[in-house]
């Protein structure tokens, strides 16, 4: 049989139209990836789609790399140009958001900012206790100071409650390392004149934040745990986030203990699979991890469903304005988008709080079930920041179909939400409805 391909195009006219965009003997468009990373739930999502790997030096569509290469990239030095069919997992300047000292930093301002606008989100209100004046709604990272810069502060609030325990964490480190518990002021400055390495205001690295910890977390089995959970940008203005629904719990193998001899014992208080992973007690099989769908139902059969979907909600509330704070300073680069791993403890009261933002979350999987996680991760990322066509376009609206969100549930959009507000502004006019195909 003849086939028509007078309407077809040409190898030549979808390389134009397509940038770069190679195709193989099929005709089907090729997509080139190019990787710094060398891990498999990376590798085997690219050739899953008959993806080719190419070198950095090569063109390539789609980049997964670490955030220095990704920085390196975006660096006025390089001089590189990206193209409309180049897409790149980072934000230029993520660190406003995952570095520890700026994350407090942004969340700062914007609480000063929405309390300066008059935002009702800023009402503060008198808990009579130790933590006298606190924001309502926007109480979601414990007290913190940047050392050395913000020293006397921190002696101030120190001062107002002795018996609290704080949280030494270096802003440029992970995975637990170089993190310690105090209880007394004596103990930081005698950690300050001994260290090789004390506060080094020239050099960012050795900067360090000091956090109230969170002495009353949520225990299960007697156990610490934190949240980690998984939530993807792909712009900040207007901002669009999805929160992927299949995070998990990390357990601590030691029962918790906040008795003054367990203060340098981290697997009684770091929750990081890292630290974990090195002490005898840690199981290879569940790798300390629980899903978090478990913990709902858990949570609802023992404290009742209103609470947990009280705390759920708080969860997705945080989420959204930490993002929101750093809104302003992000460079939203049409061609970036980024998942966040974030971190979260929940109290004994059900209270979620924000410990930290990874913008490398770790792809290492240290069970069967963590890596059919990671994989179905990475491939639902790959399924919302990709056009339905499945070829990276900076021109896509970015409004991904119902059926390419996968896990992933949509936390805000901004576009989306001004559109439907016209919407009925439009329907409250004209007194019609008007059919809305953006999810089709
Ligand atoms: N303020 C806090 N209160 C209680 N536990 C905390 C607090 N901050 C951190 N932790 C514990 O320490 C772990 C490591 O802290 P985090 O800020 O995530 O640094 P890292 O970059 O090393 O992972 C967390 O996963 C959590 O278990
Ligand atoms: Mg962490």
């Amino acid at each position: 049989m003849a086939h028509d391909n007078s309407k077809r195009m040409t190898p030549a006219s979808l390389s134009s139209l397509y940038g770069r965009i190679i195709h193989n003997e099929n005709q089907r468009l090729k997509i080139c990836f190019c990787s710094d990373m060398d891990k498999s739930v990376l590798l085997n999502n690219f050739e899953k789609r008959g993806w080719s790997q190419v070198t950095a030096d090569d063109d390539w569509n789609f980049y997964w790399a670490g955030t220095q290469t990704c920085r390196n990239i975006f660096s006025v030095d390089s001089g590189y140009r990206m193209h409309d069919n180049q897409l790149i997992n980072h934000f230029p300047n993520h660190y406003e958001l995952s570095r520890k000292d700026l994350l407090v930093k942004n969340i700062k301002r914007y609480r000063k900012d929405l309390e300066r606008d008059g935002s009702p989100l800023a009402e503060k209100v008198n808990d009579g206790g130790m933590h006298g004046v606190k924001y309502l709604y926007l109480d979601f990272i414990p007290v913190t100071f940047v050392l050395p810069a913000d020293y006397n502060m921190f002696v101030e609030e120190y001062r107002k409650n002795t018996q609290s325990t704080w949280i030494m964490k270096p802003t440029g480190k992970s995975q637990g390392a170089g993190i310690f518990l105090i209880n007394k002021l004596s103990k930081l400055k005698r950690w300050s004149r001994e260290a090789k390495t004390p506060f080094h205001p020239a050099i960012g690295k050795e900067s360090y934040v000091i956090s109230r910890y969170i002495d009353n977390p949520l225990l299960i089995g007697g156990k610490k745990f934190d949240l980690r959970l998984y939530v993807l940008v792909t712009s900040f203005r207007p901002l669009k986030a999805y929160l992927f629904k299949l995070g998990f719990c990390r357990f601590c193998t030691v029962k918790y203990d906040t008795s003054v001899t367990e203060l340098d014992n981290m697997y009684v208080h770091l929750t990081n699979v890292s630290v974990q992973k090195t002490g005898g007690e840690y199981n290879n099989l569940h790798g300390g991890k629980w899903s978090v769908q478990n913990l709902k139902l858990f949570l609802e059969g023992t404290k009742g469903k209103k609470v947990t979907e009280k705390l759920f909600g708080g969860i997705n509330w945080l989420i959204v304005h930490s993002l929101k704070a750093v809104q302003p300073v992000m460079a939203s680069d049409r061609h970036c988008f980024e998942c966040y791993g974030y971190d979260i403890i929940i109290d004994n009261n059900l209270k979620a709080w924000l410990v930290e933002v990874n913008a490398s979350p770790s792809l290492t999987s240290t069970t069967v079930n963590d890596r059919i996680l990671k994989y179905k991760l990475i491939d639902n990322i790959l399924n919302v920041v990709l056009p339905p066509e499945g070829i990276p376009d900076v021109r896509w609206n970015k409004i991904p179909n119902a059926e390419n969100l996968g896990n992933f549930e949509l936390l805000i959009d901004e576009e989306l939400a001004s559109q439907t507000q016209d919407d009925n502004l439009l329907n409250n006019l004209t007194g019609k409805q008007r059919v809305n195909n953006r999810w089709k």
